[in-house]
């Protein structure tokens, strides 16, 4: 599509608002209560410099990397979201943009698009579970994620159902119904473009959740999984060690932001952890994911693979993380706002705009390959790291 290439995610999420209709944005841009983590996440980034060097720089400088046992072209992985309303062709479309620029991501199980759907593509794709339904349940969940062909588990610990927002949450509908189409529709008809993809594509966004159906039983709708979740006791250590063992090949344990928890996740046998906040959906005023890595990052980096996520929205943002001890960073909101511009096409964008400034930002610093950065590339000013359990 001419015309909608953007040069920084901050342009595509302005463009993102004008095209979404005020709920969808609303649903995507989140942050619970105040605010307060989801705003730290992105701001504790800009609090951060860097060191340069003026000469002896690199001419060509190397990105790979190697995460969860694949290489990818980049440190950089797609977070699991569910994005139900922002593009027709959802997580099918952030599967190809992944695959043809050599990254991998991550599956919600909240997504609008089943596991055999996505996995079809020729993208490298981890399955991310709450705690839900039980143990059977959960087992069930597995075992279709391996049929389907995942290549690994994520499980995302850290929701805590903290449903207020200072701002107001968007009105979501349990699902269109004529009535509710209606309640939605002078949102839709003031943003057409958006409409007509979805009427072009033939369907709605039906709100369903394909990935938490019963074998053989139709997709629940959002709230209907939501609610099996609410429903279920909280995962102890136990279960989520009981959880890996089920799972012969790679395993992520997403949400930590605590030194003992991460040095647990070691013990039950994880392959990787994320550094988590679920980008501030959660717990309002825990601290910004990029403040506690280090502390985790020396404690178990040696013994699992570390990654970030929460506030990446620039290549310079991945070269801070990658320098304070993460493997890789996962995006969330920023792919998002691409795939609501520009569908696969706008994913892509925002994934050659993180290439290009890892890239300049490693040029800058003298650095000829990601695994290069040390922490003396990156000026964090007095007090602005946490250490959290220790
Ligand atoms: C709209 C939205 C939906 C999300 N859905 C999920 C989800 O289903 N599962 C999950 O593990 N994390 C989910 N997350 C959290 C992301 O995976 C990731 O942790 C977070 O977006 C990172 O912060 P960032 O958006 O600042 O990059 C969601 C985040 C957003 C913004």
């Amino acid at each position: 599509m001419a015309g909608t290439w953007f040069e920084t995610v901050a342009v595509a999420q302005r463009r993102a608002r004008r095209r979404l209709p005020a709920s969808v944005y609303g649903a995507l841009v989140a942050g619970s209560e105040k605010g307060l983590t989801s705003r730290d996440n992105v701001e504790s980034f800009d609090e951060l410099g860097f060191a340069p060097h003026v000469a002896g720089h690199h001419a060509t400088r190397d990105l790979t990397t190697i995460v969860l046992g694949q290489s990818l072209s980049m440190p950089v992985l797609l977070s699991p979201t569910g994005v139900q309303a922002v593009h027709p062709a959802g997580e099918v479309a952030v599967a190809r943009a992944a695959a043809s620029r050599g990254v991998a991501m991550g599956l919600s199980s909240f997504a609008s698009k089943s596991i055999e759907e996505v996995a079809a593509t020729d993208a490298r794709v981890y399955f991310q579970m709450y705690w839900s339904g039980g143990r059977d349940v959960m087992l069930q969940r597995l075992e279709r994620a391996a049929a389907a062909g995942a290549l690994g588990i994520i499980v995302t610990l850290d929701w805590s159902f903290s449903h207020g927002r200072d701002w107001g949450s968007p009105w979501i509908p349990e699902e269109i119904t004529l009535k509710n189409a209606l309640k939605l529709a002078p949102q839709a008809l003031s943003r057409p473009s958006w409409l007509w993809s979805f009427v072009r594509s033939g369907h709605l966004p039906d709100l369903t959740t394909p990935n938490m159906a019963a074998p053989g039983e139709a997709a629940p709708t959002f709230f209907g999984a939501y609610y099996e979740w609410m429903q279920t006791p909280p995962p102890s250590w136990e279960d989520v060690a009981w959880l890996r063992a089920q799972w012969d090949g790679p395993f992520m344990v997403k949400g930590v932001s605590r030194v003992d928890d991460a040095k647990r996740v070691v013990d039950l046998g994880a392959s990787a952890l994320s550094v988590s906040n679920h980008g501030g959906n959660n717990l309002d005023g825990t601290p910004a994911t990029i403040r506690v890595l280090p502390a985790i990052a020396d404690a178990v980096g040696a013994d699992i693979e570390v990654l970030l996520d929460g506030g990446v929205r620039r290549g310079s943002d991945v070269v801070k993380a990658l320098a304070l001890g993460a493997r890789a960073v996962m995006i969330g909101r920023a792919y998002l706002w691409g795939l609501a511009v520009n569908g696969q096409a706008g994913v892509e964008n925002v994934l050659d705009v993180l290439r290009g400034g890892i890239d300049s930002t490693l040029l800058a610093l003298g650095r000829s390959s990601t695994s290069e950065l040390t922490r003396e590339d990156v000026v964090a000013p007095p007090d602005f790291f946490r250490t959290l359990g220790a």
